[in-house]
């Protein structure tokens, strides 16, 4: 036991000794590539013309939440319109978001991409959700789209 320990103090030693006070110019810093949302809605508002989404994100190298919003008239009465990056906005300007519906034609969106970029640190992200995730509500007279999915979730990017 004894000696294992002090192998392993003589070991840790030497390598801390052999690592170099500076690092060297082709030392990479690895980070993981990720968004971290929280508090993300999405939906429509009934009989409304407004849909809005909001969320919070924060990354590796932003710690702090930046808070994102998009609101919106809906597509056809009651279903969220595709957000582009110019539309898809954060009180901190390096971060750009968008939500498009994937669809094969003209046939019901099978999916919904959430996309996010953060300029500063060319990161980039996105996000399948299944259309289930966003389902038409009745709300009596007509219908609405809403998030029903779980608002916490992590966007990670490509390796
Ligand atoms: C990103 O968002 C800002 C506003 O926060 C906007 O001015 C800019 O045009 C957007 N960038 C892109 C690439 O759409």
């Amino acid at each position: 036991m004894k000696t294992t320990s002090l192998f392993l103090t003589a070991g840790l030693l030497a390598t801390s000794l052999a690592t170099p006070l500076t690092p060297r110019a082709d030392d990479k810093k690895i980070v993981a590539q990720e968004f971290d949302v929280s508090s993300f809605t999405a939906g429509c508002v009934p009989h409304g013309t407004q849909c809005s989404i909001s969320f919070d994100v924060a990354t590796n190298q932003m710690p702090f939440q930046t808070h994102c919003t998009f609101t919106g008239a809906p597509l056809g009465s009651s279903s969220l319109p595709d957000v582009g990056f110019a539309a898809g906005t954060c009180a901190d300007k390096t971060i750009n978001w968008s939500f498009r519906a994937v669809a094969n034609g003209d046939a019901k969106p099978f999916a919904y991409e959430f996309a996010l970029v953060d300029s500063e640190q060319s990161l980039a992200a996105s996000k399948f959700f299944i259309a289930q995730a966003f389902p038409l509500v009745n709300a009596g007279s007509s219908y609405y789209q809403t998030f029903t999915g779980e608002g916490r979730f992590v966007v990670h990017g490509q390796e």
